[in-house]
């Protein structure tokens, strides 16, 4: 089976999770048309913060009962955006006014979250945008809503990106020292990209050796992720997003630690008007689908402007909350199998356990290839039943069998789950 090259924080725990909660919250919520919408609609970040500071107030905003649906959807970790591109913080920093205590809410948000999801017994990971588009030392590039303004290299005189990686470096360190999470995910580099003359950022303009020097002295063992653009650095982790990778990520050669992000219908933070919602079947896929190629999911929720996860990520979650309950076994502490999957199937595998994952039910008989004389006993996850390993001579007798197959002798009628799991004994 493959095993990931070790690197530097502490990966044991997560890669036994397998499934996580990503929440993009911020102020973006309020416009709620994409967490973007600052850049993307090229608002001028004073007149963006002039609407919707004043107009923050998550009055319903209880993070136990989000941490509650988290743990009963079956996931085991959270990963909260504390700054997002906005460059609004949802705690009290000692750097910035741009706050959610100087909001009509006026409290921190974030002590809260991170006592409420550790209550609940998750892991806490927290967000940290690279880019800001409202710190005024943060120079306008090809992702900045003031692009487009006719003396954007004239505006970009007096702003210095030195300042701006110290500010990150405050922050870092508060959100290290303060909250103490297991993960410190941060987002994004594009040195490549470029525009009218602006150029991309990169490792040079965070800073991005001694962010990292800070990040490790403060926190030996924390999980980072791979997007500050460090040279010579091996993440923890790799977090490919709106893709579903179909091969273990590997990252120069080797098998790495990887995670896969998703949305349920698109954008990352809440998103009124959007119609593509995923359906149940793709939820579930996409977790069983990763997991089986050796990655973690972390699925996101963008929290509504009053705090609260809006219905349709309520029952998004409730499909998770219900299939897990019965089939969690074939996720937690699972991998990559070293069998190969049957036909429209996908294989999870902890130890001497191999789970199938049966995407397409078939008719009575299901071939698992290299697995012919190994199988000891095979029931179904969602209810415990038996499912024979022999069966009806008069039947196998017309059937192509190739060399060292097992036969599932399996019910007619696909069991009433949206994908029916049968876990296998292995001698
Ligand atoms: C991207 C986007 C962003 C989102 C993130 C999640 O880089 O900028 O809005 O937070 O990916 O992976």
């Amino acid at each position: 089976m493959l095993t990931p090259l070790p690197t530097t924080g502490d990966t044991a725990w997560f890669v036994h999770d397998r499934f996580g909660m990503f929440i993009h919250w911020g102020l973006y919520a309020l416009p709620a048309r994409h967490e973007w919408v600052l850049s993307v609609e090229k608002i001028d970040p004073n007149a963006y913060a002039e609407r919707y500071l004043p107009r923050f107030n998550p009055t319903q905003y209880d993070p136990r009962a989000w941490a509650r649906s988290a743990r009963e959807a079956g996931m085991k970790y959270v990963v909260l955006t504390t700054k997002h591109h906005e460059g609004f913080c949802l705690w009290d920093s000692a750097y910035t006014d741009y706050k959610a205590t100087n909001t009509p809410y006026g409290k921190d948000l974030l002590t809260p979250f991170v006592e409420a999801f550790r209550a609940e017994g998750l892991k806490v990971g927290l967000y940290y945008s690279l880019l800001d588009w409202s710190h005024p030392d943060f120079t306008i590039d090809i992702y900045h809503p003031l692009r487009d303004h006719p003396q954007a290299a004239r505006l970009n005189e007096g702003r210095s990106m030195t300042r701006y990686a110290e500010y990150m470096r405050n922050q870092v360190r508060e959100l290290l020292t303060q909250y103490q999470p297991d993960i410190l995910w941060c987002d994004f580099s594009y040195p490549e990209a470029s525009y009218n003359g602006l150029p991309g950022k990169g490792r040079a303009d965070w800073e991005s050796e001694r962010l990292y020097a800070l990040i490790r002295k403060l926190s030996p063992k924390i999980m980072l992720n791979n997007r500050m653009d460090l040279s010579n650095v091996r993440a923890d982790v790799y977090t490919p997003e709106q893709i579903q990778p179909t091969e273990w990520l590997r990252v120069d050669g080797e098998p790495a630690v990887w995670e896969a992000c998703q949305t349920f219908s698109g954008s990352w933070g809440y998103h009124r008007d959007e119609e593509s919602w995923k359906s149940p079947e793709q939820l579930i896929m996409m977790l069983i689908n990763t997991v089986s190629i050796g990655g973690n999911l972390l699925m996101n929720v963008g929290p509504t402007p009053f705090g609260t996860f809006d219905p349709r990520a309520l029952k998004a979650l409730g499909v998770y909350r219900d299939w897990m309950e019965r089939h969690h076994e074939a996720i937690y502490g699972c991998t990559q199998s070293q069998f190969p999957a049957p036909q429209d199937c996908r294989l999870t595998q902890k130890g001497n356990k191999v789970y199938v994952h049966i995407f397409a039910w078939p008719f009575k008989h299901l071939h698992l290839p290299n697995l012919g004389d190994l199988v000891e006993y095979a029931r179904f996850l969602h209810d415990g039943s038996e499912v024979p390993i022999t069966g009806s001579e008069w039947e196998t007798r017309q059937m192509t069998i190739k060399p060292n197959t097992q036969l599932l002798f399996l019910p007619v009628k696909k069991p009433d789950v949206i994908v029916p799991v049968i876990e296998l004994t292995l001698k």
